[in-house]
């Protein structure tokens, strides 16, 4: 069997938790692949709301097997709270939830090295969403990093130490004052080391080789976006993970020919928090109504999300560069209303009309170019079936599908599982 991913195709938060959620039914394991606590993924039903940072969101299906894979760095801090707040629903996280050995630890000082970078960056700062992302990823490039294996270790203390001297040390260097309780930081760690060592560890690139194997079904949970990319994204203005196909390959050990569908979620409109170039961004009317009725605010640090119309020359880029199979559209219910929309099919790219995604797409460099579309005024909140779509929205979406070259076979109405078309 093969494996099949799911990718965000935008800047993160396209809906990719309650796609997961949607789709765990016809798969035996979920995995999530890299990323780590920056990410929010957001899943409801039944009246509830979950928002999973590290844990992948086939969590509630009784029959999933979830697997925190390699490529992931997990900070045992918030992977705590989060196993905390799943307590009351009964779920067999012992037997269910399956942690990588060789996933990086985020360590308290990851954060404080995050915060001094952010700091000393002053204008130029990313944005980040402060989990110490970015260090625990350098740590792991240079070869410094502490694994969840090195849990089992009898010197694990000792390596820890270690490590927390050097970054003490670096932070020094900042000249950057941050107030923190390294002791009281400490403990919180140690204690969540002591949750996260309850659970069953694994050598994951074996388990999901004999998966495969054994003819299990496998999806692959993307976390961020596609321009979020350390490679392919709007450096620096990017995360510091392989956000696209390739990091489902290296973050859980399959190999490319082992990669089935691959399916790429994107926003019928477009979102972006933190900084960073964003062309089709809109400081106006209807980018507030897009924030308001999208209630776009981010899942991790509840940050406003900046709004525009769909970027179709970023959309493609981000087509090609996943090999995406099928595309899922979300938040089509958010798009009610509107008389007008727009979708932008090219760039005037310094005086030149171009229709692929530039170096650099910077304010100074890039102006988009609009084709318009009619809008749809009815609430699409109780659709259950493609047939009773308006017509506009039949429209869009054979426009999109058509400069995409690619079939769109969700569309999402709503934020619950249940308000989802499949085509
Ligand atoms: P993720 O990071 O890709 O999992 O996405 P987030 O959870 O960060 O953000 C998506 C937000 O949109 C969440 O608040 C979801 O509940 C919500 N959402 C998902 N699909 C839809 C949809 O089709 N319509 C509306 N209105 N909200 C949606
Ligand atoms: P999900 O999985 C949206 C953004 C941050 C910042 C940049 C770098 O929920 O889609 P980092 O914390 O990685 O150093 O931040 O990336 N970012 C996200 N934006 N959704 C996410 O994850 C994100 N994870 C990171 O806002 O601009
Ligand atoms: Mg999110």
């Amino acid at each position: 069997m093969a494996v099949d991913l799911l990718l965000g195709l935008q800047w993160g938060d396209e809906g990719k938790g309650k796609i997961v959620d949607v789709l765990t039914q016809k798969y035996d394991i979920i995995a999530r692949f890299q990323g780590g606590p920056n990410a929010g993924h957001t899943l409801e039903f039944n009246g509830i709301k979950h928002v999973l940072h590290t844990i992948p969101s086939g969590i509630f299906h009784e029959s999933a097997i979830n697997i925190v894979g390699n490529g992931v760095v997990i900070d045992p801090v918030i992977f705590k709270k989060e196993i905390d707040a799943l307590e009351k629903f009964n779920i067999d996280l012992k037997n269910k939830l399956l942690i990588s050995r060789k996933a990086h630890l985020i360590l308290p000082t990851h954060r404080l090295l995050d915060a001094a970078s952010e700091a000393s960056k002053g204008k130029a700062k990313i944005g980040s969403t402060l989990k110490g992302i970015g260090p625990t990823y350098m740590d792991k490039t240079g070869r410094n990093g502490l694994r969840v294996g090195d849990i089992e270790l009898d010197d694990f203390e000792t390596r820890y130490k270690s490590l927390r001297d050097k970054h003490e040390e670096m932070i020094s260097h900042y000249n950057i004052e941050i107030q923190y309780n390294l002791s009281e930081l400490e403990a919180e760690f140690f204690e969540a080391i002591r949750t996260l060592k309850s659970l069953q560890f694994i050598d994951s690139e074996e388990y999901i080789h004999q998966a495969i194997k054994n003819g299990k079904k496998i999806l692959a949970e993307g976390a961020q976006g596609s321009l979020l990319d350390i490679d392919f994204g709007t450096y620096p203005f990017v995360t510091s993970s392989n956000t696209t196909a390739a990091g489902a390959c290296t973050g859980l050990g399959v190999a490319p020919t082992k990669i089935g569908e691959v399916l790429g979620i994107f926003k019928a409109y477009t979102t972006r928090v933190g900084s960073g170039p964003f062309p089709t961004e809109l400081f106006d009317e209807d980018g507030e109504t897009m924030g308001r009725v999208g209630r776009e605010f981010g899942a991790t640090t509840g940050r406003k999300r900046r709004c525009g119309w769909l970027d179709l020359v970023a959309l493609k880029y981000a087509v090609q560069i996943n090999g995406v199979t099928q595309l899922m559209m979300m938040k089509a219910d958010v798009l009610s209303g509107f008389e007008t929309l727009k979708v932008c099919t090219a760039y005037n790219y310094k005086g030149k009309e171009i229709s692929h995604l530039p170096y650099n797409i910077e304010e100074q460099n890039v102006t988009p170019i609009y084709t318009e579309l009619k809008g749809w005024a009815q609430d699409l909140t109780s659709i259950k079936d493609d047939s009773q779509l308006p017509q506009e929205l039949l429209d869009y979406i054979t426009f999109l599908e058509k400069e995409l070259e690619t079939p769109i076979t969700l569309v999402s109405v709503g934020p619950d599982r249940t308000q989802t078309i499949m085509r």
